[in-house]
């Protein structure tokens, strides 16, 4: 007997980026967006059109790409919020207008200062203005979870009765638990007398650790959509993590009523390229896409996998990704087999002359690495995703020299703006000493806010991959870049964080 169907709205590209730091260009995102709908997730809230004209054009280029996932924007529950949501869907070939407005006694009160009655007045009318863009708009009270129960049941029966086809109970702030969410649903779905007309989503914070049980418990009580994030991404604590939530419904069908449309063998691949993107490390103990997740370190954990898997493993790493790190070309192929490839890892090059240098690329990684997989791949060619026009600082020469009782020194030649410049500097390490030369050119007066370093694979050959995060005048930018090299890496990171800065691509604060 076939199952309902849970529907997973992915807000990466939107509470995702709410996280510090996290902000994407509008490529960033769509690389997401492409990487979300091979994931299948049903819906990708692609950000907050009215936010800034950044944020507009992003939605609007991700709802001209993607086909099979419906592409939503979130909007205040104000008239010019929604029309520049409705403006930024319409390509979409299935859009949606997600609009919110406070109901907790607090929030109106507070941050509101409006009566409960004008709450429901201005949810109505925005939800009757949504659907003069879509016939899919949904409804969030914010901050639900702290609301008075007699209040939400009135907004959400104006609301569905005004067209919202689908009511997202929010638990903003991450208050609850599971047995008390799960009541809410229950007892919301009985109360609102229209509440079979909509269909009844969650999105669960993860302030107390709980985002993940209270979304499963209101799934449990009628919920047949949930919202969240690769990683558990966002604001303060973060979201309901989609591998886990879908990983749960999957693994323990016997509980659930439900089954999700995620295509899971992507769920590792998606989880890498957020990371990567955002700059924020997965932990290794993360559940379904920390490294050790499946990693079995006692002995007789180890003996009896050998003997019979399902001892001490309750989903397959196969199933949500993992692979033994996949060879993926060598230093003979040519310039098609490269571009099959990428193709088959759903990266698409703007341009012949993009791909040409990203083949020039690999074929110099191809020399200093025997083995090339489609890890190191993903990271080659995130230098040519920068588009041309951002690029104002670029890497052409570097030398490092670093030997004991000597201070590291840096020796580099940038391109700035077009033309040529050399420049050195001494540190207390060579990172140090490569930063302390680019900034002797830039001048950017940046605070560096993170470095990290990860092997993209195994082995002392294996790429590194570099994060570096810096800050300037209340604006957060994330820079990246891999070589065999790490200083190299560094390096090039950097310049990738400086070249956002310079381009003002970003938001001064994704929230607004
Ligand atoms: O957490 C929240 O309340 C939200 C809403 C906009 C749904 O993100
Ligand atoms: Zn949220």
């Amino acid at each position: 007997m076939s199952k309902e169907r849970l529907l997973i709205f992915d807000t990466t590209l939107r509470d995702g980026e709410q996280s510090p730091g996290a902000a994407m260009t509008r490529e960033e995102k769509l690389r997401i967006a492409r990487q979300l709908e091979k994931l299948r997730v049903d819906v990708i809230e692609a950000g907050f059109a009215a936010a800034s004209p950044g944020d507009f054009a992003a939605i609007r280029a991700i709802a001209e790409t993607i086909k099979d996932s419906t592409v939503c924007s979130l909007a205040r529950a104000n008239a010019h919020d929604i029309e520049k949501a409705g403006e930024a869907i319409r390509p979409a070939a299935r859009g949606r207008v997600h609009t919110f407005i406070a109901t907790s006694p607090i929030h109106m009160q507070m941050k509101l200062r409006m009566t409960p009655e004008q709450v429901i007045e201005q949810a109505v009318k925005a939800v009757t203005l949504a659907r003069q863009y879509t016939a899919d708009v949904e409804f969030s009270p914010e901050d639900a979870g702290r609301s008075e129960i007699d209040f939400l049941c009135r907004v959400l029966e104006a609301v569905i009765k005004a067209g919202a086809k689908t009511v997202n109970i929010a638990d903003t702030v991450g208050y609850n638990i599971p047995q008390v969410w799960g009541e809410l649903f229950k007892t919301l779905r009985e109360r609102v007398p229209n509440s079979d007309q909509a269909v009844w989503s969650t999105h669960c914070h993860n302030d107390l650790g709980l985002a993940v049980a209270n979304s499963l418990a209101a799934v449990l009580n009628g919920a047949r959509q949930v919202e969240c994030t690769i990683n558990g991404l966002g604001e303060r604590a973060g979201n309901a993590s989609l591998e886990e939530v879908v990983m749960a419904v999957k693994t323990r069908q016997d509980l659930f009523p439900v089954e999700t449309g995620i295509d899971t063998t992507q769920i590792v691949p998606t989880s890498r390229l957020v990371s990567q993107i955002t700059g924020y490390v997965v932990q290794p103990n993360k559940a379904i896409v920390g490294a050790n997740a499946f990693a079995h370190e006692s002995g007789i954990h180890q003996d009896g996998v050998l003997k019979h898997r399902e001892t001490y493993e309750i989903m397959r790493a196969e199933d949500v990704g993992w692979q033994a790190n996949k060879l993926s070309l060598g230093k003979l192929s040519g310039r098609n087999a490269f571009k099959t490839k990428l193709a088959e890892l759903g990266i698409e090059l703007a341009s012949e002359e993009a791909l040409n240098a990203a083949f020039a690329r690999f074929k110099e990684l191809a020399d200093k690495k025997r083995e090339i997989f489609d890890e190191d791949l993903q990271a080659l060619v995130s230098d040519e995703l920068v588009t041309p026009e951002v690029e104002h600082y670029k890497l052409i020469a570097s030398r490092f020299h670093s030997e004991t009782g000597e201070p590291p020194r840096a020796e580099l030649t940038l391109a700035v703006g077009g033309s040529e410049k050399r420049v050195e500097a001494t540190g207390s390490g060579p990172v140090d000493a490569c930063f302390r030369a680019i900034e002797k050119l830039a001048q950017s007066g940046a605070d560096l806010l993170l470095y990290s370093v990860n092997a993209i694979t195994t082995g002392t050959d294996a790429q590194g991959e570099v994060t570096v995060r810096l800050a300037k005048d209340g604006r957060i930018v994330n820079g990246q870049g891999a070589d065999t090299d790490i200083i190299v890496a560094s390096a090039k990171a950097y310049l990738n964080a400086l070249n956002k800065l310079h381009a003002g691509a970003e938001r001064l604060n994704p929230q607004l």
